[in-house]
């Protein structure tokens, strides 16, 4: 598979929706590809989104083009896909699977009829779900299809902890891994802010981060996006930017680990289901799943995420 740089850089974005189109806006302003094109089957919402990119392409280094003809995916880098039913309030991502999973078995032929060297991305959820069938369903290597998973669940947990320690966000390292959904879990085990284990960070010389508090931080984190979605109908900004940024890092000469969801080989013992763990990403896609140290009640849990996505997964005959 040929690896782009981002010079001659296509990103195709599927779905030109809340997310579709702040990922669009995202990576324009971002200047995270050279071409970025928007494909949505509905010819006057996706030719009014493209057209209202467009007229600020003065200001960006990227140039913008899409429709609703799939040949605006023609040759891409990286296809990011947005399209299909998103979670009303109340509802789990994996109520979406059924829905979804049809839309993606119909997508995916066309899809890589255009852009066969592509690399896939999946943000449409449930999205670990979804990978594993649009995996089987384009037969590319697990290296070549991936969602953004867990990537966002980190982010939003780097915050809350950055603004419980008083610190910025880049200084502090911790991941959520497992399903990008209600069983994913933090690794607080390795987790630390500078060098300092989580558990001894002291904000006015008292230790902040009790048990609780990381129950606390990681539930608020997993429910993030139904606070957004009761408030606002949608979630759109940060998955937005958290592509943006994946996008980057698949055009980028160097090489990134981030927490993506990938199907796994015997990953403590995880196999035949995509989950979010650290990935080691560059041009061609995903390089390795880091193996990470996790204790034994970060294992079980890596489990019972599978579990519950194998369940979701067994429902749709995959
Ligand atoms: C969220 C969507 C992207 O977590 O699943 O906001």
């Amino acid at each position: 598979m040929a690896k782009s740089s981002r010079q001659a850089s296509k990103l195709s974005i599927v779905g030109a929706g809340a997310v579709g189109t702040s990922l669009a806006y995202a990576a324009l302003i971002r200047g995270s590809a050279n071409v970025i094109s928007l494909y949505d089957i509905d010819k006057k919402k996706v030719d009014a989104e493209v057209r209202d990119l467009a007229h600020g392409t003065q200001f960006t280094s990227s140039v913008v083009m899409g429709g609703d003809d799939i040949g605006v995916v023609k040759d891409s880098s990286v296809v990011i896909i947005t399209a299909g039913a998103k979670q009303k309030p109340g509802q789990t991502r994996l109520d979406l699977a059924a829905t979804n999973a049809k839309i993606m078995e119909k997508m995916m032929p066309g899809l890589l009829k255009q852009a066969p060297d592509a690399l896939y991305v999946l943000v449409t959820n449930p999205c670990d779900v979804l990978t594993v069938v649009a995996q089987k369903v384009s037969g590319l290597p697990s290296s070549q299809i991936f969602s953004t998973g867990t990537m966002l669940d980190t982010s939003r947990l780097r915050w809350l902890i950055s603004k419980k320690a008083n610190v910025t966000q880049r200084n502090v390292h911790t991941t959520i891994v497992g399903e990008h959904g209600d069983s994913e879990f933090p690794v607080w085990s390795s987790a630390t802010i500078s060098h300092v284990p989580i558990r001894d960070w002291t904000v006015s010389g008292k230790k902040v981060f009790t048990d609780d508090v990381l129950d606390q931080l990681a539930h608020e984190a997993a429910h993030a996006a139904y606070e957004v979605i009761e408030g606002k109908g949608a979630t759109n900004y940060a998955i937005g930017l958290a592509g943006a940024r994946l996008v980057e890092a698949l055009l980028a000469p160097a090489r990134t680990v981030l927490p993506l969801s990938s199907v796994l080989t015997n990953y403590y013992g995880v196999s035949e289901v995509a989950l979010s763990l650290p990935t080691l990403v560059s041009s061609a896609g995903i390089e390795r799943v880091v193996e990470i140290p996790m204790d034994p009640t970060e294992v079980s849990a890596l489990h019972l995420s599978a579990e519950q996505l194998r369940a979701s997964l067994a429902q749709l005959g995959y």
